[in-house]
């Protein structure tokens, strides 16, 4: 893996010289945040050799290279998913690439299900802690020239970053949630038992995504910021059935209020 890692980052590197401050990844129907980047050059993924390819509609698997507020920064839109047919290890591969590339910070978003009784639709959710049912993706051997076998998880998601995400959504007038988010691995949605089981666990919102990239940054000592979109109320928590499209409706009525917040948080993490 370490070595398809290289190989995909020499890849990129014949093609791309840029060297981003920030890595920003887009969740479901939150790609629209990418054309409010001043953007440089864009390579999609099947142009990387060894690179895992995103199959979800949605998402249209790209990074886009450019500057947020003159900070260089780059974005992937598109991630790839376990539920794809991926191993977490691949589904992290983009994520090690970021990190190649030089990002010091990153901000992972994606959509999800709102189990909180506070957390509605619409509702945008700072993640605080995660909860993984996915198996871990640094199973497997370790190169101890990326990161530690047994790395810490107590403060995953930074805590300087989490005060900057405060400071940019009070500057920039979004109200900001907190809470704790859990990975199942879809692609189903999850039954109104499992929910249950979720919001005993500690877990506050429900997603497909995330958690196992922020291992996977955390390994590679680099911080994380999590945000989270409430796209729905979690199954068995309103009458609504779940859909995709609908996950993707919402997410796009939240794009605006998502890039101004994220667009704060930039500046503010740049000049760390
Ligand atoms: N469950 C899992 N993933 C999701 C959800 C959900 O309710 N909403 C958006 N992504």
């Amino acid at each position: 893996m370490w070595k398809r890692v290289e190989k995909t980052y020499a890849s990129l590197r014949n093609k791309v010289d840029f060297k981003p401050q920030i890595g920003i990844v887009l969740g479901s129907g939150l790609g629209a945040i990418a054309e409010n980047i001043e953007s440089v050059y864009s390579v999609p993924f099947d142009c990387l050799q060894g690179m895992p390819m995103s199959t979800v509609e949605g998402h249209s698997g790209r990074f886009v290279f450019g500057y947020i507020n003159r900070v260089p920064v780059v974005v992937m839109q598109g991630r790839v998913h376990y539920y794809e047919g991926y191993t977490p290890q691949e589904a992290v591969l983009p994520i090690r690439l970021m990190i190649r590339m030089g990002v010091k910070a990153l901000v992972l978003t994606n959509a999800s299900g709102g189990i909180r009784d506070d957390l509605d639709t619409g509702d945008i959710m700072m993640i605080t802690d995660h909860i993984s049912l996915v198996p871990s993706p640094l199973i497997g051997r370790n190169d101890p020239s990326y990161g530690d076998r047994f790395p810490d998880m107590t403060e995953a998601y930074d805590p300087a970053l989490k005060e900057m995400a405060r400071a940019a959504a009070k500057k920039v007038g979004v109200e900001l949630k907190e809470g704790v988010y859990i990975q199942f691995t879809g692609p189903n949605f999850e039954t109104p038992a499992e929910v249950r089981m979720a919001r005993a666990m500690g877990a506050d919102a429900v997603g497909m995504s995330t958690a196992i990239e922020t291992i996977a940054a955390v390994h590679m000592g680099i911080k994380v910021l999590g945000l989270s979109f409430i796209s729905n109320k979690a199954c068995g928590l309103s009458d609504k059935k779940l859909s995709h499209l609908d996950v993707q409706a919402e997410s796009r009525s939240v794009v605006g209020k998502l890039s101004s917040l994220i667009s704060e948080l930039v500046v503010l993490a740049s000049n760390k």
